[in-house]
């Protein structure tokens, strides 16, 4: 039985999509098979972080609605474990059938080692629906303040929904920008008040990747990559020590 994680924030652009594809490839990549799913309904964009906006591609409602399958979603062409979804465009995430789209993660998990959701921003409809069936959750945050109250606030929701395996990714890690800021990495765990699954750096390669239409692991090997690779390690249960570079 394959595992459900959702990558929630709270706050918008702490890097969800981008921590999503980067670590969907890095599970493929690891020999996992991965069915990755654009939850942000309306403004989807994970096909672009994954080097996958030049085909077309089926999206969940196409699944939830019975008129396919869960192995007709889009195959990665670089990484063939991978396998994605992305949201529709045509309909408001109160209008997404919960019931639906819960037998469609049923049936993921029973196909796929991993099930990542890539979900909206805020706490509302898109982060309940996103995290409602996660078997584990990740919180993804940059060092800003706003990110990370919003991340604690979401954690607070996600205790309320009942989630115990909550975890967070600090995102965009810029080591002088956080000594001038007077802080350190623990500190910021304490303000979340979640532990740490890991760190990625502040790296050029990851809007560079998405803007020539590349997938992040193919596109360097270092930095962001290199620490989504950490993660996907860490997320299949291996110890590897919490590093920047
Ligand atoms: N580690 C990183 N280093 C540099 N830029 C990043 C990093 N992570 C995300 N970004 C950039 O930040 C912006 C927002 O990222 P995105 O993944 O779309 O966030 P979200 O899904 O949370 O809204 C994008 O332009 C993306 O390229
Ligand atoms: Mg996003």
């Amino acid at each position: 039985m394959g595992e459900l994680i959702a990558i929630l924030s709270g706050k918008g652009g702490t890097g969800k999509t981008s921590v999503c594809a980067g670590l969907a490839e890095a599970l493929a990549l690891q020999d996992k098979t991965v069915l990755c799913i654009d939850c942000d309904v309306g403004l989807r964009n994970l096909d672009i972080a994954l080097g996958l906006s030049q085909i077309g591609t089926l999206s969940f409602q196409d699944i939830c609605s019975g008129n396919y399958t869960l192995d007709q979603a889009a195959r990665h062409s670089v990484y063939p474990g991978l396998s994605f979804l992305t949201a529709p465009v045509n309909c408001t995430p109160d209008e997404v059938d919960k019931e639906a789209f819960g037998e469609m993660l049923q049936q993921a998990r029973q196909l796929f080692d991993y099930v990542l959701l890539d979900a909206p921003a805020g706490i509302e409809v898109g982060f309940q629906l996103s995290a409602a069936y996660a078997d584990r959750v990740i919180l993804v945050t940059s060092a800003d303040p706003a990110a990370i109250r919003d991340a604690s606030r979401a954690s607070d929701v996600l205790e309320a929904m009942g989630k115990k395996n909550v975890r967070m990714i600090l995102n965009r890690v810029n080591e002088k920008m956080i000594s001038a800021m007077g802080i350190t990495v623990d500190d910021i765990m304490d303000q979340s008040g979640l532990p740490l699954l890991g760190l990625v750096p502040e790296d050029e390669n990851v809007p560079l990747a998405a803007a020539f239409r590349q997938p992040l692991l193919g596109y360097e090997k270092k930095g962001a990559a290199a620490a989504c690779k950490r993660i996907a390690k860490r997320i299949q249960g291996n110890f590897v020590p919490v590093k920047l570079k």
